[in-house]
């Protein structure tokens, strides 16, 4: 299959936004720019347009993928409740990093729920993203845009090395914002909990609506994740990639150490770790001082070394408060090893 490739960088490009609305209204699978991450869209309401995004990406069918929808009229459309707290979340977060697990009222197809009685839906802000699914007005269901276990695409580059001859086509807006995944909310229970952390951070909901909890079992890496999706190995990288907690002094040893067993080292840390390391090939994800700027690149940086460039990356570890408690969620997902200090 051709993969057409629009530029909608700056959200111009109102042409190209029409043919990929129209290619979707056609069931067809199409790539877009959110503002976390891309996303791999298709009709939420066809079971054969969904199976697309499935075949392409290689997803595990038990898997379910998030609804996005451009409004909150549109989000009512596909749940059956939405408790008052989350009338409280969505006025406060939405469109943004947020998506929302609520009780499905059966619209969208069975393949988006992975025939669960619930539905994650999120009303992403990426004006592309807007444009495009106020054009299609169509629920839209888009997983991140990537091979299944590969790092999601935080560029649109990064989406045509996995994906191109495999979709029908892929709206080009320029690099995301966020760059990790939007936060996933399961508002069923008393106490919501947070299924996976995001753009979104803990802080932040407890601010609105008081308590908030965490799987367990994402801190324990015991048990069965709510979300399907959290029980795969994720966002690896094509090298092993060692995560290490402590200071500069302590990545530099594991790096003396490894250099027997490693003929080539790379190192992904913070600029300010970075400046201090020598090894084969180094990439700064930014200052410590902004964990927002180090959870834009972390996708990225796990791209880009190549089996061949080096042989093990080092990682840097980085507090997990914040929005640092998802990119620490990703690093460990990406990490063969993990050091705890
Ligand atoms: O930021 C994002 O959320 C991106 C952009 C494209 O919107 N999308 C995304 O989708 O990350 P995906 O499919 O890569 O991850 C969705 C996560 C998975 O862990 C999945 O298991 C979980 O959400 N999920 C979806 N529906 C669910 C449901 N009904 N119950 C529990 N977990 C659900
Ligand atoms: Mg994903």
């Amino acid at each position: 299959m051709e993969t057409k490739r629009w530029n909608a960088v700056d959200s111009g490009n109102q042409q190209g936004i029409d043919e990929a609305a129209g290619l979707l209204q056609n069931g067809e699978a199409v790539a877009f720019p959110t503002e976390t991450v891309y996303g791999l869209g298709a009709d939420a309401t066809s079971e054969t347009a969904v199976a697309k995004i499935f075949a392409a990406k290689g997803r595990p069918a038990d898997n379910p993928l998030i609804a996005h929808v451009a409004t909150k009229a549109q989000l009512q459309q596909l749940v059956s409740t939405v408790p008052t707290f989350v009338d409280k979340l969505i006025d406060t977060f939405s469109p943004g990093p947020l998506t929302y697990i609520l009780p499905s009222n059966g619209t969208c197809a069975t393949n988006v729920t992975a025939e669960q009685s619930t539905i994650g839906v999120r009303i992403p802000s990426h004006p592309v993203a807007q444009r495009l699914l106020r054009k299609c007005d169509l629920p839209i269901a888009a997983p991140s845009a990537n091979l299944s276990g590969k790092p999601s695409p935080t560029t649109a580059d990064h989406v045509w090395q996995d994906l191109n001859g495999k979709i029908a086509g892929l709206l080009d807006g320029g690099p995301t914002g966020v760059g990790v995944e939007s936060t996933v909310i399961d508002c069923t229970s008393e106490i919501p909990i947070i299924l996976r952390p995001g753009g979104v951070t803990k802080e932040q909901l407890q601010e609105v609506i008081g308590d908030v909890m965490v799987d367990p079992a994402l801190a324990n890496a015991v048990g069965r994740p709510k979300a399907p999706g959290m029980k795969y190995r994720h966002y690896a990288p094509e090298v092993p990639m060692w995560l290490i907690e402590g200071p500069a002094e302590k990545l530099a040893e594991v790096i003396a150490e490894e250099r027997e067993n490693y003929a080539k080292i790379g190192v992904i840390a913070s600029e300010e770790t970075s400046e201090r390391l020598c090894a084969d090939q180094v990439i700064s994800l930014g200052s410590k001082e902004s964990l927002t700027d180090i959870a834009a690149h972390i996708y990225d940086a796990l791209r880009t070394f190549k089996e061949g460039d080096v042989d093990l990356i080092v990682c840097e570890a980085f507090p997990e408060k914040g929005i640092g408690l998802a990119i620490m969620n990703r690093l460990k997902k990406a990490a063969s090893v993990y050091v705890p200090a």
